[in-house]
């Protein structure tokens, strides 16, 4: 990467850094991973990010879910361990928090101890990030990676920025956060931007307005736990994941779909078909 800070993630890119499954490999091999995610009013957004980490090659996922919710998504991932109370973080490779987890005390309370316990690649996503604005400097000097998803809104918020602001600056105002910060940083919406906190950026060609409804950011955070898992390198793992994440939706509507009816479930169902392609 000499001094190249910014390039563009291509096809190229997701498949020759895509890891390959050697023949002896086992679980234990793709990951440990827990998703702490949904609540009363939004069960889905845990749904749906457990089934995309499913699809997308997570070796064994753990639901951290409130107990009343717990029975319907059980029904709808039937591949998912279920964990709760206090547990400890650091047993997985990996930790996701935040989709429709709500904006409850104990949501807060929750994010507060997974980010001050986390020692394993930690992803932030959703109501985690509506929480975290409150422990921004618990992320400088943390050992582990951390690896936030804000929308431009979400973006907005975490910096006093107005929407139009960050809109208006994305590349620099997501490569000054993720310095200051020192996390992984990616500003999503059309040409999603992905920085390293050494600054280095990375630029996803793929998506379209398929994408801009409700549930499709969950499946992103699903995505890229899984990913995060599986690859050497988070950079790679984030950037295949945000890839991938849009060329599902540009292969749905290139292929019977329109981007007026494409959901949020449709991007998982169609994970399988983009892969095969590209292996
Ligand atoms: N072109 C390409 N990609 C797009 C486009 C577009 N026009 N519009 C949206 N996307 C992609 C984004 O880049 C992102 O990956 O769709 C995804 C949308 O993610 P979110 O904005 O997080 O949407 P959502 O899943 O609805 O979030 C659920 O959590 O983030 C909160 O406020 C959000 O309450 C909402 C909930
Ligand atoms: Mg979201």
């Amino acid at each position: 990467h000499a001094n190249v800070t910014k390039q563009l993630w291509t096809k190229k890119d997701f498949i020759s850094s895509l890891p390959k499954r050697t023949p002896f490999s086992h679980k234990g091999s793709f990951g440990k991973g827990i998703l702490a995610a949904g609540s009363s009013n939004m069960p889905g957004a845990c749904a749906l990010a457990a089934k995309a980490a499913l699809t997308s090659g997570i070796g064994l996922l753990s639901l951290y879910v409130p107990e009343s919710i717990k029975p319907i998504i059980a029904s709808h991932v039937a591949e998912a361990m279920y964990v709760s109370g206090d547990i400890d973080w650091n047993m997985y490779d990996g930790i996701a928090i935040g989709p429709g987890i709500g904006r409850t005390a104990s949501a807060e309370a929750l994010l507060h101890d997974v980010l001050a316990q986390a020692e394993k690649p930690l992803l932030i996503d959703a109501d985690g990030l509506y929480h975290l604005k409150h422990y921004l400097p618990l992320l400088k000097n943390k050992p582990s990676p951390v690896i936030l998803t804000p929308h431009p809104g979400e973006m907005a918020r975490l910096t006093g920025l107005s929407v139009k602001e960050v809109e208006n600056d994305r590349f620099s105002i997501a490569s000054q956060f993720a310095k200051e910060y020192q996390v992984y940083l990616i500003l999503k919406g059309k040409y999603t931007i992905v920085t390293a906190p050494d600054g280095m950026q990375a630029v996803n060609p793929t998506g379209n307005p398929a994408l801009a409804k409700g549930g499709t950011g969950d499946v992103l955070s699903g995505m890229i736990l899984a990913f995060m898992l599986q690859h050497h390198q988070l950079f790679p793992a984030i950037c295949n994941a945000v890839y991938l994440h849009g060329a599902v939706s540009d292969q749905l509507v290139s292929k019977g779909h329109s981007q007026m009816d494409v959901t949020a479930s449709d991007i998982i169902n169609g994970i399988p078909m983009v892969l095969h392609d590209f292996e």
